[in-house]
């Protein structure tokens, strides 16, 4: 019986492991076997399971699924465990619901097609912040569009999804873990940083003012009117990084951007050198789009967000793995960026 049944329990096993390997890798496949290539990105995210799990510097992660304005968002956050209420079902929550805590948030959009959100760079504490990751309520997982494909830069969902992070953050996640809600920053990689820059820091930021958004390989001119641009635009921190060869329809696009903030700044009363210590430029290291390090896609932005704190919390912006001296460039004299090709 048993020289029977273990080989069947083995290819059961076997089976059970390619099965899981397959839906685990299934995010990053351009091409696959034709089951898989009919499912959408969104399908074969929402085939790798949720719940709680260890983040790299020991802290806990939540992964889980709520719905916001009508739209199912799926977020992560990673945090000490004790600072999680009872609804979260965390091992060892001790926070009530709405509670202030010690700690803020680093809150991250995705670029296109949503490796961030799988790779989660910001997940370990860094700076007194926890680190969140929202997950694009999009069939192609596009921060900013929700179905089909973006023409060009535009995005046609950039006011329901902004209105949906802000949502997510002021409503759902106080129920959730203990923050400190005067001390939420904001990071975007390439589609996550036009949605920001795009509709969310102008129809939003206001409610989230005195801290900082870090816009990685991506920026927008606003696309929608900028609401209380004097609660944020004096006392908020925007950092602009890109790389020598970023995308050819992003090289106008970020310069342009600067261009718009930093008039957001003058006119909230603030001189050129005030402005050069609030909004700053960096677009020095050689490699391709989000390749911060001269080398990938992941490692590049891995790079930036281990260097959060260093960059938009007072450090001196000085970047192991960036030749420059600082990434903390002005962006006043220097809004015309000048790219490799
Ligand atoms: C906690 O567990 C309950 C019961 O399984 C579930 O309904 C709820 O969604 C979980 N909470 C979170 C934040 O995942
Ligand atoms: C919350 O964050 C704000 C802004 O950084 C800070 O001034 C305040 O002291 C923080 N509160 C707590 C309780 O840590
Ligand atoms: C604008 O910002 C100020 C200061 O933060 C706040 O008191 C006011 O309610 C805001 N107004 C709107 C319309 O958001």
């Amino acid at each position: 019986m048993l020289t029977v049944r273990l080989p069947v329990l083995f290819k059961i096993l076997l089976l059970a492991l390619s099965f899981l390997a397959g839906v685990q890798a299934a995010p990053k496949r351009k091409t696959g076997n034709t089951a898989t290539a009919r499912k959408t990105p969104q399908q074969q995210a929402a085939a790798l399971p949720q719940g709680i799990s260890q983040a790299t510097d020991g802290s806990t992660i939540l992964d889980t699924t709520v719905t916001v304005n009508g739209a199912q968002l799926r977020f992560k956050i990673s945090g000490p465990a004790d600072q999680f209420t009872a609804a979260s079902n965390v091992t060892g929550a001790t926070q009530q619901a709405g509670a202030q805590g010690a700690l803020g948030l680093n809150v991250l959009l995705h670029g296109d097609g949503g490796q961030s959100f799988f790779d989660f760079p910001n997940q370990a504490v860094q700076g007194g912040l926890m680190g969140v990751v929202i997950l694009a309520p999009s069939e192609q997982l596009l921060w900013g569009q929700r179905t089909g494909n973006p023409s060009g830069l535009s995005r046609a969902d950039g006011v329901a999804d902004a209105q949906a992070v802000n949502d997510l953050i002021q409503q759902v996640l106080p129920q959730i873990v203990a923050f400190n809600t005067s001390n939420v920053f904001f990071t975007g990689v390439s589609g996550g940083s036009l949605t920001l820059s795009g509709f969310f820091v102008p129809a939003h930021l206001a409610n989230f003012a005195g801290n900082g958004v870090l816009l990685m390989c991506g920026a927008l001119v606003p696309q929608v009117p900028v609401v209380n641009a004097s609660a944020f635009a004096a006392n908020t921190k925007i950092h602009f990084q890109s790389t020598q060869d970023e995308l050819a329809l992003l090289q106008p696009a970020i310069p342009a951007a600067i261009v718009a903030y930093e008039t957001l700044a003058t006119d909230a009363g603030l001189s050129k050198q005030e402005i050069g210590l609030l909004q700053t430029v960096d677009n020095t290291p050689p490699g391709g789009h989000c390749e911060f390090d001269g080398v990938g896609f992941s490692s590049g932005i891995q790079l930036i967000a281990d260097n959060f704190e260093n960059i938009m919390q007072g450090g001196d912006g000085a970047v192991d793995g960036i030749n420059a001296k600082t990434v903390l460039t002005s962006v006043v004299g220097n809004e015309n960026l000048q790219f490799a090709a």
